[in-house]
């Protein structure tokens, strides 16, 4: 194992696990990611283009794809400090008529659940009637200990994210908007300083907004090419400053927690 220092501000060209097996244990404030979500290309659909990655196939028996996730957020558990989160998109899927819900495997790692965030991309990924139109991702808010209380401006956000995706980024099928994990480290983080990691990070978008919060970050990703695009975008994340100002420009409030309190606008003890 080497020291943390040695993996910062990289983006390192690998499988997870053996990656992840390198970094000390409790050394990071805060994980990102959306794994490749099993979608199998063979029921790829016939409206929208198939999400097919470059360099691994998005295809794996569930069981053996929910155990490897198991162990992946398993690992992330042990490299994650105390009081540390880990924020973790998947969705619901549909295979031959039966939900797969990501709680079915969240329920067997080492994480406690703080929150389930619905992440509202107002776009469907098909347009048969089979279901009203599914929208929605998951975002898994994951805990190892307490984390600290969010500022109010920030808490204020509901657990409702109307993010549309993002479609900028040609070269790979699953690019997160970069409001998402802005409004994750910024939220989160606040001005603290902080290492952040995405385990799967793809054109490191993640990464670019830990650059851009002044955070020190971390990224892994199999394919040579993703990695190859993360780095080239890293050099330019200076482009992308707009989109990080207008999610911050979201987290406002006139009265702090204490205020509100003060004024009998919030009399009650809320639940942790
Ligand atoms: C859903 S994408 C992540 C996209 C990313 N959030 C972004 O904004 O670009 C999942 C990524 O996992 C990577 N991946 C798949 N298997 C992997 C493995 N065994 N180890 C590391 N990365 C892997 C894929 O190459 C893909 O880029």
């Amino acid at each position: 194992m080497s020291a943390i220092e040695n993996f910062l501000n990289k983006v390192i060209c690998g499988d997870v696990l053996q990656v992840l097996r390198e970094i000390p244990d409790n050394s990071i404030d805060l994980g990102i990611t959306s794994p490749p979500y099993n979608k199998k290309e063979k029921n790829g659909g016939w409206l929208v283009s198939r999400v097919i990655y470059k360099g691994f196939k998005d295809s794996m028996p569930e069981e053996e794809y929910q155990a490897w996730q198991v162990e992946v957020l398993n690992e992330l558990h042990r490299v994650i400090k105390q009081g540390g989160s880990f924020f973790y998109n998947h969705k619901v899927r549909y295979e031959k008529g039966k939900m797969i819900h990501p709680l079915e495997w969240l329920s067997k790692t080492k994480w406690d659940l703080w929150q389930e965030i619905i992440w509202n991309r107002k776009i469907a990924g098909n347009i048969r009637g089979w279901r009203f139109w599914h929208v929605d991702e998951r975002i898994y808010w994951l805990v190892k200990g307490k984390p600290k209380e969010l500022k109010p401006e920030h808490a204020k956000l509901t657990s409702v994210w109307e993010i549309r995706p993002e479609t900028g980024h040609k070269d790979h099928p699953a690019v997160f908007p970069l409001e998402l994990p802005v409004r994750i480290i910024y939220s989160i983080l606040g001005q603290e300083k902080g290492v952040v990691i995405d385990p799967f990070c793809g054109t490191g978008t993640t990464l670019v907004a830990s650059k851009l919060l002044g955070k020190d970050y971390i990224g892994i990703d199999i394919s040579e090419e993703y990695v190859r695009y993360a780095q080239e975008r890293l050099a330019q994340a200076h482009k992308e400053r707009q989109a990080v100002l207008r999610e911050i420009a979201l987290h406002t409030t006139e009265l702090t927690f204490k205020e509100r309190k003060s004024m009998g606008l919030w009399n009650k003890r809320s639940s942790r």
